[in-house]
């Protein structure tokens, strides 16, 4: 059987983990991981390959092109939305020329492999951005061609990552006399606020999903930063994995866009809290908004239409909120901090 060589930057983040996870199950897969932040032995045993390195630093991504012949690469290594908004400048160097510098190494690989090289990138709603509550509103489940006008610093970085992915797969140096044989096959997700009961997140605005659900299973008073009827779509973090592995997947004539949103369920944080309560009753959660985190909420979409990806690619998602709690994140977190 022939092994499918798979690169994965950002791997000892939350996606990474699931990911990896996953990947690594099946028996012709060789994954090679590269992260600022060396993993743990468990997850590290998973993979054929740990590098611990910076995807800025272009002579080990050289020196990564030189050792491997990737046919997948999943780039998902980013500074998420509020460390990008505290740091504009060093978001600036890690989400877009580090992403530059991944597409430069696939690009390269297509070329000298002569053959498409699948390009995983995990976009978010954050692309998106409404002036303000009564437009969001009135939006209800935006398309992917509309609102792109995000207003964090995150948000126009993963935009513009979205267009240069366009670019290197679909116009790259169309001035060239010649065509090459292989090309970039960008393939991107505009992920919702992913909950994972494995990993608590760390820097994104959508975290206080699962702060609420953690601090309340472990028995510890949490100020929530958003009000009670702040409203964006969730998903529990296996399908936001297995949505990575389809899309991954699936054929090219069948995908007529580069990038996709998907959605599960759009609660606001007041139904976190309490379908929360249901197997954590003495959750100690208030609602303390911080203006400036809620401001950025309130930009981004109370939902999405994922019609395209249900359509081309049959994206649907495993867990709708109840099952999403009673199945996986209750028993797994109480599983987690029982121990
Ligand atoms: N988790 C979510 O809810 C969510 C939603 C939408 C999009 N995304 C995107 O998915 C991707 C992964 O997210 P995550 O939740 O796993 O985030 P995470 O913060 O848990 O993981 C990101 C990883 O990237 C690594 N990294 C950062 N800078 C690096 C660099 N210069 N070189 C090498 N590695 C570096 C970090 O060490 C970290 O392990 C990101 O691109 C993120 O923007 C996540």
């Amino acid at each position: 059987m022939p092994v499918t060589t798979v690169l994965i930057t950002g791997a000892s983040g939350e996606i990474g983990h699931g990911l990896i996870d996953k990947l690594s199950a099946q028996s012709d897969v060789r994954i090679v991981a590269l992260d600022l932040h060396a993993m743990d032995e468990a997850m590290a045993a998973k993979c054929y390959r740990v590098v611990v390195g910076d995807i800025l630093d272009t002579a080990l991504i050289e020196s990564l092109s030189a050792a491997h012949d990737f046919d997948v690469i999943h780039h998902l290594a980013a500074l998420l939305s509020t460390k990008s908004e505290r740091q504009p400048t060093l978001a600036h160097k890690v989400n877009v020329e580090g992403t530059m510098n991944l597409l430069e190494l696939a690009i390269g690989q297509s070329r000298l492999q002569g053959r498409d090289i699948t390009f995983l990138y995990p976009s978010s709603i954050a692309v998106y951005g409404m002036p303000d509550l009564e437009a969001k509103a009135k939006a209800g489940k935006v398309q992917e061609t509309e609102w792109l006008t995000p207003h964090t610093m995150y948000g126009t970085n993963k935009l513009y990552c979205e267009l240069l992915g366009v670019y290197y797969s679909e116009h790259y140096r169309q001035l060239d006399a010649e065509v090459p044989k292989g090309r970039v096959d960008f393939r991107g997700i505009r992920f919702p606020g992913l909950v994972s009961a494995v990993t608590v997140p760390t820097g994104g605005t959508s975290d206080y999903g699962p702060e609420i659900l953690h601090m309340a299973a472990q028995g510890k008073p949490y100020a929530c930063f958003v009000r009670e009827d702040a409203r964006i779509p969730f998903m529990a973090m296996p399908d936001g994995v297995d949505a990575l592995l389809a899309l991954a997947a699936a054929p090219r004539a069948s995908l007529k866009r580069r990038v996709y949103n998907i959605a599960a369920f759009a609660p606001s944080a007041g139904e976190i809290l309490e379908i929360t309560r249901r197997s954590f009753p003495k959750a100690d959660v208030t609602f303390t908004p911080d203006v400036k985190r809620q401001g950025i909420i309130d930009t981004w979409p109370a939902d999405v239409d994922d019609s395209a990806a249900r359509r081309e690619w049959g994206w649907q998602p495993a867990f709708g909120m109840e099952r999403a709690f009673s199945e996986y994140l209750i028993p797994a977190i109480t599983r987690r901090y029982l121990k």
